[in-house]
């Protein structure tokens, strides 16, 4: 049983909350397996996609999820919506609120501002990514997918390369991968490594190979060109280059090491096109099993729901 209405970070989820949301997540993809992917275990909820920043992955697999589920769901565009006349973030949560809605997974550019919104409304808010602060949804899948290939996550080494600094990706796999036990080795050039990661539980490594010795998983991140202001290294050519991840390097990861990525993937920056193409890459299957996971997080947050509001 999840212990709030909302699901704002990893940060915020215990190690059971994490198993419980991983358990749930093998069961919901059983069920998409199935030739028909249809249930009435949300029938009657409502689920509202409001993302303030675009989105191919979370917002379809959060409206395939309740779809799947039998929910309703509406997806609001922030283009087209009163956000433009200058209604703010709040105003639009109790307005949406007010037409009884059940869920808002919400996608939003500043850090805080889901927890924000879970304030003022009854609704469960489910944070898409905010800023780059937490992708919590990513990092639950990113997990899953490592316990379906692995068994396990304890124990595990896992190397997180590229930009760091401005990835709620990795801030949601280092808290989430730390609770199940798992090792997290990050590279990245210094000017894309935060102050003081170090102190949750993060190995920085001095070089690309010692963060890639042995490792289970090698997870590629997006170089976040819309949050930098320039100047954190000199061309993508000689990121590439020196910081992404190719097959002479990637043989220094265990045999059977897996390529993740979160997507959407800059080809021949963070990752060769070889590895996102080749057979030890996951990304695909990544994608699967966000919608498995999203789906157990609204069986969750329902069943939450039921027994305490
Ligand atoms: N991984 C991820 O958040 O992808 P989208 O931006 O397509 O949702």
């Amino acid at each position: 049983m999840l212990k709030s209405k909302d699901l704002l970070g990893l940060q915020y989820l215990s190690a059971e909350e994490i198993g419980e949301i991983l358990d749930g997540a093998v069961e919901t993809k059983k069920f998409l397996k199935g030739d028909r992917k249809s249930t009435d275990v949300l029938k009657g909820r409502t689920l509202v996609t409001l993302f303030y920043e675009n989105s191919t992955r979370t917002r379809t697999s959060f409206e395939l999820a309740g779809k799947y589920l039998g929910a309703n769901e509406v997806n609001i565009s922030v283009a087209t919506s009163s956000v433009q006349k200058g209604e703010t973030l709040i105003d639009t949560g109790e307005t949406l609120d007010s037409l009884k809605i059940d869920f808002i997974a919400i996608r939003h550019p500043m850090a805080g501002a889901p927890a924000l919104l879970a304030k003022h409304v009854r609704a469960s808010v489910i944070n898409g990514g905010d800023g780059m602060h937490e992708h919590p949804t990513q990092a639950l899948l990113d997990m899953f997918t490592l316990k379906e290939h692995f068994g396990k996550i304890r124990g595990l080494k896992v190397a997180i390369m590229g930009d760091i600094k401005h990835s709620r990706v990795a801030l949601s796999n280092l808290f989430g991968l730390r609770k199940l036990g798992a090792e997290v080795y990050m590279y990245a050039p210094g000017t894309m490594i935060p102050k003081d990661i170090e102190k949750l539980g993060a190995h920085i490594a001095r070089s690309r190979e010692e963060a890639i010795e042995g490792a289970d998983a090698v997870m590629g991140l997006r170089i976040q060109l819309e949050r930098m202001n320039g100047g954190l290294f000199p061309s993508l050519g000689e990121y590439a280059k020196y910081y992404g991840v190719n097959a002479d390097c990637f043989k220094y990861a265990k045999p059977d090491a897996i390529i993740l990525h979160p997507g959407p993937v800059n080809r021949g920056v963070e990752l060769t096109p070889a590895l996102i193409d080749g057979n030890s890459s996951y990304i695909l299957e990544q994608v699967t099993n966000g919608l498995a996971v999203r789906m157990s997080i609204l069986k969750l947050l329902a069943e939450y729901r039921e027994k305490n509001l």
